[in-house]
């Protein structure tokens, strides 16, 4: 069906988990083309092993979206059928911070990435975009989110993936692109860079360093384990109808404070700080993000009706695994936090 897919963003946290479970786990039987600037967030040790496990199978080249003249040549040289676009600059803080680079790679990345697939529309059997549930905005104490819920970001990140997931819908009914849209809950799992809620709480915890706490902590966030969206995004591209939206999400709504206590909790189970102090006093409450969405919550019964997508991780075995792995993996953590893979980039890519 697809045999020469593009995927954008694959050393990131969720692109990785789902070229590997591509490769290892499903009836794929293509060949990925891997494209990736490699930004902070971007680490090829999150794909290690893939190239010689699966020769011939698995191709990267380190390109910038924005680059729309490097982008056709990989359309060209590798007879690109299909997309799974995954690149964007993803994290809410940074975004608020300077938002120039959300707008360029976000917006007129996924801009470059559809004109250069409306070039070579008569190859192209699919273009999936890969979008989040902070596109609807923010929810009360009632409700869900729908694929019908009126767009509403609140930060330059939720505003700049409206903005691709509008040209994407765009393309579909403008070019007849035959496209599909995912609009996803916070993910957790392996991977994940440790700027993001989970990874950060689990690491500074660790080390017996302050947790800190946006705002009361009573924020809101539906989490699903990151496996479980690979399968959602793989059954969309294969059985989803084009130019369709779908909604996935995990079932799993949690405070923020309650989800900082589990993880402590989980911690101090398997080994207690040197003090003897229980984790949960390293919680710290501090200034709130401006523009902080309340709560998120998403409604998958699309999904779930029309293709049978369930998410199988519960939250409590899913964060035990996520711990465990981050447990596992002190060198990724090492080297990820001193940067040292950064000099590994430069010297392999320049
Ligand atoms: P991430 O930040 O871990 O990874 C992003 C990847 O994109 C990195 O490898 C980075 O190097 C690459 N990249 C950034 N700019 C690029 C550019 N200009 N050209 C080429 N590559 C570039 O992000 P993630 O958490 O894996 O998120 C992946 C996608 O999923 C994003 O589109 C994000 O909006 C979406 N999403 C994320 C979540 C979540 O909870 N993390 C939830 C829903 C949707
Ligand atoms: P985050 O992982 O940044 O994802 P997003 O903002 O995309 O939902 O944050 C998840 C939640 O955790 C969000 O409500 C903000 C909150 N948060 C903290 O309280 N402290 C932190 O240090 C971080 C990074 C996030």
């Amino acid at each position: 069906m697809f045999e020469n897919l593009l995927v954008t963003g694959g050393c990131g946290f969720i692109g990785a988990n789902f070229i590997r479970y591509l490769l290892d786990d499903s009836d794929f039987s293509g060949r990925i083309i891997n494209i990736d600037k490699l930004t902070y967030a971007g680490n090829p040790e999150n794909l290690s092993g893939i190239e010689t496990n699966y020769p011939g199978r698995y191709l990267f080249a380190k390109i910038d979206i924005c680059n729309k003249d490097e982008v056709a040549n990989i359309f060209e040289k590798y007879q690109i059928d299909s997309v799974c676009h995954f690149a964007a600059e993803s994290h809410v803080d940074r975004s608020i911070v300077r938002p120039d680079t959300f707008i360029q790679t976000n917006i007129v990345g996924t801009f470059n990435l559809l004109e250069v697939a409306r070039n070579h529309m008569d190859n192209i059997r699919l273009f999936h975009h890969i979008s989040t549930d902070e596109v609807f905005g923010s929810l009360g104490k009632e409700g869900y989110f729908t694929e019908d819920t009126p767009y509403n970001p609140n930060s330059p990140y939720a505003s700049s993936k409206a903005a691709s997931d509008h040209l994407v819908r765009a393309y579909h009914k403008t070019y007849d692109m035959p496209i599909t849209i995912s609009n996803c809950s916070n993910n957790y799992g392996p991977y994940q860079f440790p700027e993001k809620m989970i990874p950060l709480m689990i690491l500074n915890a660790f080390e017996g360093k302050p947790l800190p706490v946006y705002g009361d902590g009573l924020n809101v966030r539906d989490w699903l384990y990151v496996s479980d969206h690979c399968t959602a995004i793989w059954m969309i591209m294969k059985k989803g109808v084009r130019g369709e939206t779908y909604n996935i999400g995990g079932s799993n709504e949690l405070e923020n404070i309650k989800l900082v206590k589990m993880i402590c909790d989980i911690l101090d189970e398997h080994k207690r700080l040197s003090d003897n102090h229980p984790r949960k006093e390293l919680i710290t409450f501090v200034t709130d993000r401006p523009g902080h969405d309340r709560r998120y919550a998403i409604d998958f019964g699309k999904l779930k009706s029309t293709l049978g997508w369930s998410p199988e991780e519960s939250f409590e075995s899913g964060i035990r695994k996520t711990i465990q792995w981050y447990r596992d993996n002190s060198d990724w953590i090492d080297r990820v936090k001193s940067g040292e893979y950064q000099s590994w980039i430069k010297e392999h890519y320049g």
